[in-house]
């Protein structure tokens, strides 16, 4: 299932990738040269961008337990998968409910490559997909996700990280209503990005340009929460990603740049 068996676009290795410089920052070895020429020359003025890049990800594995432990959902749809690290979305919601099926969504021909590597995880009874996407074309991810997911049955959405990419707010909110207005009752949207909460992280992003990364949009919490209207927030509401449900720290307790929140679709 999925796009897996489709043909891989040729992979630049000469221009930084978003998916590649995130995987270098989370300490992977999925990256080259330019891509740690860029990741280096962002995190020399603003180092933070590491520790950032690895309390993500436990951010998903805080929230992807909550939806499936506590929320009860079964169905995932992950925008902006990013290339496999550490515990990824499948294997969390999995771990908890081996019947799980989740839909990686990405745009990147690399991310597409390593999708093998990424279904070797699978539970027996689970299903993971992955569909080529952009998007900014809600219809083809729908439509692709139907294809093994039940949208009649409450499903999260996840954009983790990847809606800086997008500069027009006003696009964020109608790609983010577009999914989850067509979602059932009891479906989630989950969403966290950098913010613009300080000097050295705007700085980061103007060194992330220089360097050929592509630009990256950074909002202020008050923005990312504008992206819920219409749904109920799941406490405590958009906050630093490391003070959601917090279960134990790693690194320092410094205040991070960056915000997410869950929310219920009532
Ligand atoms: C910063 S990484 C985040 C990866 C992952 N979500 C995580 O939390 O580790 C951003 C990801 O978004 C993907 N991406 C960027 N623009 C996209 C778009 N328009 N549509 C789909 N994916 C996109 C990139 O290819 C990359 O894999």
């Amino acid at each position: 299932m999925g796009d897996e068996g489709e043909p891989v676009a040729e992979i630049d290795v000469d221009t930084p990738q978003a998916a590649r410089i995130w995987n270098y920052w989370m300490g992977g070895q999925d990256n080259y040269p330019s891509d740690r020429a860029a990741g280096d020359a962002v995190a020399a003025v603003y180092p933070d961008i590491v520790r950032m890049a690895r309390l993500s990800r436990e951010f998903l594995i805080k929230v992807v337990s909550y939806l499936a432990a506590e929320a009860g959902i079964r169905q995932f749809i992950d925008i902006g998968t990013g290339l496999p690290n550490m515990q990824n979305t499948h294997e969390v919601a999995q771990d908890i409910a081996p019947e799980s099926r989740i839909v990686y969504v990405d745009n990147d021909p690399l991310v597409l490559a390593h999708a093998r590597a990424l279904l070797t995880g699978t539970s027996p009874g689970g299903v993971t997909t992955y569909v080529s996407a952009d998007y900014h074309d809600p219809d083809r991810i729908l439509e692709r996700a139907a294809r093994v997911l039940d949208l009649s049955h409450p499903t999260a959405v996840l954009f983790m990280g990847v809606m800086g990419y997008e500069p027009d707010l006003a696009v964020v909110r109608d790609i983010v209503g577009r999914l989850i207005t067509p979602m059932s009752a009891g479906s989630h949207l989950v969403l966290w990005d950098g913010t613009d909460t300080g000097d050295a992280v705007r700085e980061g992003g103007r060194k992330l340009v220089e360097a050929g990364g592509a630009p990256y949009v950074l909002r202020s919490p008050e923005q990312l929460a504008s992206c819920f209207e219409g749904l109920e927030m799941v406490e405590p509401g958009m906050v630093r990603i490391t003070d959601w449900r917090p279960v134990r720290r790693i690194g320092t307790t410094e205040p991070l740049d960056a915000y997410g929140a869950v929310a219920r679709k009532p």
